[in-house]
């Protein structure tokens, strides 16, 4: 009885993995490393004192894939892999559309063929486009403002149609809202290749002295101080979030769509400031032009996933800003 992990080796896998050997789960994780590092499983490892079967394989190589399923008995399955950038989704639409649905359909394939049906995919908040209104439900009309978000959008349909055309495949959808943070050790987070696009990743940069100041993109939008809100959650509940969706799984829930967030949401100077407190460091900042595609304002309702899951985010924005540093002042220049 073991759960298969796709992209475990990456931000938020490698945080649920810890959550899940501590919980006790048996794992086997697949991930190519296109954006991570196998080192990020070695300290999960550590830290637990329990192993994971690792396999460095692309979800691309239908042929491997099976073969790990041949080797385990996979009950459910936690579906991370998939490529996640905005601006390079933009840049090379065929690789996103490629990597994360085929990869999505093989894996799907994969497991028919072995007869595991109980699957939990990495959606994003991304699929509410601009909303209408706040804070938002999960029935909120969905749209793509990116090749990304449309990834996601499309892998949400198909994982519907699958469920539509086979009742017994059980289907959760989390839709994250902004995942910070990282483990309280300090020892796994988040670690951006080149410059980082995220906010939180730029501001520990900023305060290790990897980069000089932070822009602040845009001031003019209708939020209290000009400066755009979203919903950020630590990584560490959001792991959790998977927890409870495994455990909702095991009810047969059929198809359902949760949101992971917290339902309260923070400025851009709101986070500088709270870094700027929870940690000591200063972060010189300068305003800058709104970036193209941003939207105002961004938070959950997330109500849902505590009537149905039991799940609630514990974690406040400066616990956020505290584990995010622990982990870049200890790691600056990441594993
Ligand atoms: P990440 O890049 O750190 O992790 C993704 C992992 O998938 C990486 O380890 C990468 O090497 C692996 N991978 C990619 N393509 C693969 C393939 N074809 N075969 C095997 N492995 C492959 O990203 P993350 O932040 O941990 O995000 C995990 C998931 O959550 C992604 O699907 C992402 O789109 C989604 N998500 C992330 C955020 C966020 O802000 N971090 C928000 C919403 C949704
Ligand atoms: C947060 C706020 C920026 C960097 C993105 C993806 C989304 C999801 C999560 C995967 C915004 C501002 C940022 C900087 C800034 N990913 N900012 N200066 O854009 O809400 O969501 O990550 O699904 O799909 O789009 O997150 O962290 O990039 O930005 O002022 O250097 O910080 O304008 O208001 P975002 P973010």
């Amino acid at each position: 009885m073991e759960i298969l992990v796709t992209g475990g080796a990456g931000y938020i896998g490698c945080h649920t993995c810890l959550e899940l050997l501590q919980a006790g789960y048996d794992l086997v994780v697949v991930d190519n490393l296109s954006n991570s590092k196998q080192a990020s499983l070695a300290r999960v490892e550590r830290l637990t004192g329990k192993s994971l079967t690792f396999y460095p394989i692309d979800l691309l190589d239908k042929a491997a894939l099976s073969s790990v399923f041949a080797r385990h008995t996979i009950t459910a399955v936690i579906h991370f892999a998939g490529l996640k950038s905005v601006n390079e989704s933009v840049a090379v639409p065929l690789l996103y559309y490629q990597n994360n649905l085929t990869g999505t359909i093989n894996l799907c394939q994969v497991m028919q063929q072995h007869n595991v049906k109980n699957l939990v995919f990495s959606s994003s908040a991304t699929v509410y486009g601009e909303p209408a209104s706040l804070p938002i439900t999960e029935d909120f009309p969905r749209s793509a403002v990116n090749p990304y978000g449309r990834t996601k959008l499309i892998i949400e349909d198909i994982l519907m149609d699958l469920h539509h055309a086979d009742a017994a495949w059980n289907i959760i959808l989390l839709r994250y809202f902004n995942p910070v943070g990282a483990h309280t050790s300090g020892q796994i987070g988040e670690d951006p290749n080149g410059i980082p696009n995220n906010l939180m990743p730029f501001i520990t940069q900023v305060a290790v002295g990897r980069l000089p100041e932070l822009a602040v993109f845009g001031n003019d939008y209708h939020t209290p101080d000009g400066t755009a809100v979203r919903d950020y959650i630590h990584v560490v509940d959001l792991a959790q979030g998977h927890l409870a969706a495994l455990a909702k799984l095991a009810q047969q829930p059929g198809a359902a769509i949760y949101n992971l967030g917290t339902g309260r949401g923070y400025s851009v100077l709101e986070v500088i400031h709270a870094f700027e407190q929870a940690t000591g460091q200063k972060i010189p900042y300068r305003q800058a032009p709104r970036r193209p595609g941003d939207v105002a304002s961004v938070y959950a309702d997330a109500s849902k996933a505590f009537q149905e899951m039991g799940w609630r985010a514990q974690k406040g924005i400066s616990e956020m800003c505290r584990d995010a540093w622990n982990w870049q002042s200890h790691n600056p220049n990441g594993y």
